[in-house]
């Protein structure tokens, strides 16, 4: 059993910008979010985030997550962010896993390793080897065990040559924590109160401390500027469409594909350009994505073709759907299998039975299709009176001619026709009927010259 502590309460100075660099997006949802998945992953029985008495947006998230926040009143260092924490809460012998929370990719699994080592030592600093260490504190061994850390601004020119580094992640014995960080002084060129520092007093009072070293680099990368950001995404997305790739998914530019969320897909599954992945999405066997396509919580099925600039966001499609390009699938959209769904159309809340096409044009909102109807292009539901949304009804085997608008609340029946640039505002009866509600076409002769008065 362990508690963390997450530190977050930095100026994020290095980010020239007016928020904390935990609240930037990476791989689609905040920095902070990352860390406190991990965290939650590797079973920590309490979370606490110290945050700056500016950070209101950072608090928010956090209590979200039901994570305990805590201010530090003085930004005074890393130790001093421990120590606002101790101090709020009664002193007990567990373990304590302290992380600074602008490493969003570090997994779970490599911090239960990190704390397990507490079952041999008193504490465990996580290391790595990095061929460029620039910006990290370095880690002092002697004879092979670690001594200390020093911050990279207190190296000497030998020292920045060291290359194994440290991560941030600690897992210590809460008496010892207790007992030392105090003892940590601000003689440095920063003046402030490194929490690194305390390895030195640890080892200085035989205490045992062991490292652990990671071999992933990605899960340690710290993000402490918009460079940082940028490049951190980069291999991350990267990584994990090559990962993809590897395992059978036939991804054409992994470089141009961002999975920022999590992707589960089956076998021969085909993903062109720079399509972006976001939250959960799943995608059935035999399915192709065209390019230029945005996915968020959605779910495709078998040998669906999504054409090129298609936006899915909260729907599910059924096996042998055709959708796109340029279509827009809104939440709550459900396409029945065999559907198609085409160029420039919009759906939003609305069930598409099998078989059913819309190919051109059109705004389906608010709506329930039946089976085998055909919508003619430029056909719109008219959901909203300006006050409530309501419901259209196209019951099966109808066919609804280009231009027609449908003012809901609406029920076009079973077996209807109705006829191009209809704006229908009654149930059809179907069963086989045309509907025709347009005004009658006139045709006024010697229009040209009206208003050419006493010429001939
Ligand atoms: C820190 C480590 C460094 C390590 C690196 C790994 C220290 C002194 N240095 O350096 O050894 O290699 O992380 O990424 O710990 N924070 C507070 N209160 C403060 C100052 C900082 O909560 O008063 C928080 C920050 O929000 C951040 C974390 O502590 O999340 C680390 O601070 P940061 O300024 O990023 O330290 P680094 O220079 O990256
Ligand atoms: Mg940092």
């Amino acid at each position: 059993m362990f508690t963390t502590i997450i530190l977050g309460a930095g100026k994020s100075t290095r980010m020239k910008a007016n928020k904390s660099k935990l609240l930037f997006n990476i791989a689609g949802k905040p920095v902070i979010n990352h860390i406190v998945e991990s965290v939650k992953g590797a079973r920590s029985r309490n979370i606490t985030c110290v945050i700056n008495s500016q950070s209101k947006d950072l608090k928010k998230i956090l209590i979200g997550s039901k994570i305990e926040v805590v201010v530090q009143k003085q930004l005074d260092g890393t130790a001093g962010a421990v120590k606002s924490v101790l101090a709020t809460k009664k002193p007990g012998n567990s373990t304590i896993l302290i992380l600074c929370g602008d490493t969003p990719f570090i997994k779970d699994s490599s911090i239960k390793k990190i704390v397990n080592k507490l079952k041999s030592s008193e504490a465990c600093i996580g290391t790595v080897e990095l061929d460029i260490p620039k910006g990290y504190g370095r880690i002092i061994r002697t004879k092979n065990n670690i001594s200390r850390i020093i911050e990279e601004k207190e190296t000497t020119l030998e020292q920045r040559q060291i290359k194994e580094v440290n991560t941030g992640v600690i897992a210590i014995k809460e008496n010892l924590l207790r007992k030392y960080v105090g003892l940590i002084n601000n003689h440095n060129s920063k003046k402030e109160y490194y929490l690194t520092d305390i390895i030195k007093i640890l080892i200085e009072n035989n205490h045992k401390v062991a490292t652990f070293k990671f071999t992933d680099e990605l899960e340690i990368a710290g993000v402490n500027s918009k460079v940082d950001l940028v490049r951190l995404e980069q291999r991350y997305l990267r990584a994990k469409a090559e990962s993809l790739l590897e395992s059978g998914t036939l991804i054409r530019d992994p470089s141009r594909t961002d999975i920022r969320g999590n992707l589960h897909v089956s076998g021969n599954v085909e993903i062109d350009i720079n399509c972006v992945f976001e939250d959960e999405v799943k995608i059935g066997e035999n399915s192709t994505m065209g390019h230029n396509c945005y996915f968020n919580r959605c779910k495709i099925g078998k040998n669906v073709h999504i054409k090129p600039n298609t936006i899915i966001f909260g729907a599910t499609i059924g096996d042998n759907c055709i959708v796109g390009p340029y279509a827009r699938i809104r939440p709550g959209t459900v396409l029945k299998n065999d559907s198609h769904v085409g160029n420039f159309v919009e759906v939003k809340n609305s069930v598409i039975g099998s078989r059913t096409k819309i190919n051109h044009l059109s705004y389906i909102g608010d709506a329930v299709l039946g089976t085998d109807i055909n919508i003619g292009a430029g056909t719109i539901t008219c959901n909203y009176d300006g006050d409530k949304k309501h419901k259209t009804i196209i019951e099966s085997n109808s066919f609804i001619g280009s231009g027609t608008k449908l003012v809901a609340p609406v029920k076009v029946s079973k077996g209807s026709y109705i006829a191009a640039g209809s704006t229908v505002t009654r149930d059809t009866p179907g069963g086989g009927s045309l509907t025709i509600a347009r005004s009658k076409q006139v045709s006024i002769p010697k229009w040209k010259n009206r208003s050419i008065k006493g010429k001939k």
